[in-house]
């Protein structure tokens, strides 16, 4: 019998995690089916159960149900824990077990796929956020020299802060604090560029050989990209790669098998 799987989501109608998941089942031979789910705004906990009635195995969650997802499952990995949210879900006879693969796309997307190491260097994370959240911890354990967080609202980078400050070497501040310094590898986890905005980095920010990667994707190169390209960045990646990763990831937790990623993230940036 076919296994189903799902993403749910509001809005749901975008996701690309179906032809990603139908392209690493066609090609790990799983037999698997995976749907977009919408649920209402009020009733994500209703959607989820009765995807679980209907025989669904698992799920994938996105935007704005990742939180909810953390808090009602019964286990949850320690990433998840540390990302209050959850991305991924398993169903178990036991219950719903909650995972977070966020972080570990975006760093096998900079380790494996750009080809650019973390270790020992200078990373700026923008925003601080449930996007932030879920890739500091997976970050920190490349051992960069520091991670500076910065935030318009500086008490929501100063929360993260303390709260990850015994994983690693993590600074908080606003923009205006980031005047006179640089940085190796620059992530915008906000939501800047959804609306065609970008927060106010300042000139000489980009170290030579840098790094900058906006975990948002599009057709079109965000506005941060636009404004890395043109201010010293080295390098420039969008954050399909880190979509593909978080799937595989998903993938491989659900079925045991870990897919090849690669021939994917070509086959959407061909689309
Ligand atoms: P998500 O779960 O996607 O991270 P969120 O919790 O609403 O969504 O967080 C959005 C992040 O983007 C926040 O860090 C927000 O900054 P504030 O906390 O100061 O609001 C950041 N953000 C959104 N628009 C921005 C902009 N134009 N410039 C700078 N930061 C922005």
């Amino acid at each position: 019998m076919t296994d189903r799987y799902a993403v749910i989501g509001n809005p749901v109608a975008h996701s690309k995690s179906p032809l990603i998941h139908a392209a690493f089942a066609r090609q790990t031979a799983q037999d698997i089916s995976y749907e977009r789910l919408l649920a209402p705004l009020h009733d994500f906990v209703g959607t989820l159960r009765q995807f679980r009635i209907d025989g669904g195995r698992g799920a994938n969650v996105t935007v704005p149900f990742k939180e909810e997802a953390w808090r009602l499952a019964d286990t949850r990995t320690p990433r998840a824990q540390l990302a209050q949210a959850a991305n991924t879900l398993v169903f178990t006879d036991a219950g719903i077990h909650a995972d977070n693969t966020d972080g570990a796309g975006l760093v096998t997307d900079i380790l494996q796929n750009i080809g650019y190491a973390l270790s020992g260097r200078r990373i700026l994370l923008m925003g601080a956020g449930g996007a932030a959240r879920g890739v500091i911890a997976p970050l920190l354990a490349e051992h960069p020299a520091l991670l500076v967080i910065v935030n318009r609202t500086v008490i929501r980078a100063n929360a993260l802060q303390h709260q990850f400050s015994p994983y690693g070497i993590v600074e908080a501040c606003d923009y205006a604090a980031l005047r006179g310094m640089q940085f190796d590898c620059i992530i915008n986890a906000t939501s800047a560029s959804l609306s065609g905005e970008l927060a106010p980095l300042p000139d000489g920010i980009f170290a030579p050989g840098s790094l900058a990667y906006d975990m948002m994707y599009g057709n079109a190169p965000t506005p941060f990209l636009r404004y890395a390209a043109s201010h010293g960045a080295g390098s420039c990646a969008d954050g399909l790669g880190m979509l593909v990763e978080q799937a595989a990831a998903a993938f491989e937790l659900w079925r045991g098998v870990r897919p090849d990623t690669l021939p994917v993230i070509k086959q959407l940036r061909s689309l």
